[in-house]
């Protein structure tokens, strides 16, 4: 079942254990393998529809990005994974990098995945989106006055900026999608004005950064939709205090769009059950399980054409940024060298 699975990858330091877990032998043999490091409720969901629809049932075993590509790259030929999903681009572009992909391109996932949220060369395939938004404190600021990202560079935000760590791989993949639109040495111009604009240093993760703003310690801040979204749907009274005094603006309207990023998975060079894991990577895409994971994920579908939940979609439609997706990947290195020139920690 792929419900012990995963919680015996919670322990993924003891590997030996981990690796018996992914080792054929208990229960079928009609199976697939998948390193995640997601670890929602909904993509159980996904695989026990996957079961049903094909059959075919999917052990999972999570661990965080950086964990599951160590172990790949360590098991090399010998892996037992067919499949490594995960959320940023910038995270499955390492597993390209690393050589742990392979390329896979079928008509379907090409009929639904749109072009721009997809490895150019089929390495991996977005199933999910998220989108990289402005969070504002509304006693301060109007929200025209963050409708780009260039404006929390300005002065009109000195002292007023909090951010997360540059080390983060959703600030790495921001950073790398504005080098890919408009070169590096505006990249560094921008990294240093928002660095400029810090009332603290670096610290905490997406959602400190919105609670922040929301207790006035800061006016703006970045952050996935997702985390805002979340806090939005929460019974606690602190979070429900947090969203009453901010706003979120879905910069770009005006220009290239806002920044999106993907959940998205791909073939393992190893992978023992490709035909199988092909498949799944379709299913993850099709009418069936775009249906099923809209209402139960608080990331965007992939596929225009599925609306999200009702809740999610009062956040709002937004036009999106048209980049290559592998930019992300291939400008990583020199976006982390611009945040540590500027300081940004
Ligand atoms: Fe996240």
């Amino acid at each position: 079942m792929s419900f012990s699975l995963s919680r015996r990858g919670l322990v993924l330091g003891a590997s030996a254990t981990a690796l018996a877990a992914c080792t054929p032998g208990g229960g079928g043999e009609n199976f697939i393998n998948v390193y995640t490091a997601r670890h929602y409720e909904a993509d159980r969901a996904l695989y026990r529809g996957f079961q049903e629809a094909t059959g075919i049932e999917v052990r999972a075993l999570t661990g965080s990005a950086e964990q599951l590509l160590e172990r790949l790259r360590a098991e090399g030929d010998q892996t037992e994974a067919d499949l490594f999903v995960s959320a940023d681009a910038g995270n499955l572009w390492r597993v390209k990098e690393a050589g742990l992909f392979q390329n896979v391109t079928t008509e379907a996932l090409e009929q639904n995945v749109p072009a721009h949220l997809r490895d150019p060369d089929g390495a991996f395939w977005g199933f999910a989106k998220r989108a990289r938004v402005i969070i504002y404190n509304k006693a301060n600021v109007q929200p025209e006055e963050v409708a780009s990202y260039d404006a929390l560079a300005t002065a009109r935000f000195r002292n007023h900026i909090v951010m997360r760590s540059s080390t983060n791989v959703y600030q790495l993949s921001t950073l790398a999608a504005r080098i890919e639109r408009l070169g590096a040495e505006n990249a560094k111009a921008w990294a240093a004005g928002v660095k400029a604009n810090f009332v603290r240093d670096p610290q905490g993760a997406d959602t400190d950064q919105i609670k922040a703003v929301g207790a006035g310690e800061a006016q703006a801040t970045l952050c996935n939709h997702y985390y805002y979204f979340r806090m939005s749907q929460s019974e606690d009274p602190a979070d429900r205090e947090t969203i009453a005094n901010t706003g979120l603006v879905f910069p770009e309207q005006a220009g290239a769009g806002t920044h999106v990023n993907i959940s998205g998975g791909g073939v393992t060079a190893n992978a023992r059950r490709r035909d199988k894991a092909v498949q799944f990577l379709e299913y993850l895409v099709s009418d069936e399980a775009q249906t099923m994971l809209a209402p139960l994920n608080s990331e965007f579908p992939i596929r225009p054409s599925i609306q999200p939940s009702p809740e999610l979609a009062a956040l709002g439609s937004f036009k999106e940024e048209n980049i290559p997706l592998d930019a992300l990947g291939r400008h990583q290195a020199e976006a982390a060298r611009i945040y540590e020139e500027v300081g940004w920690r």
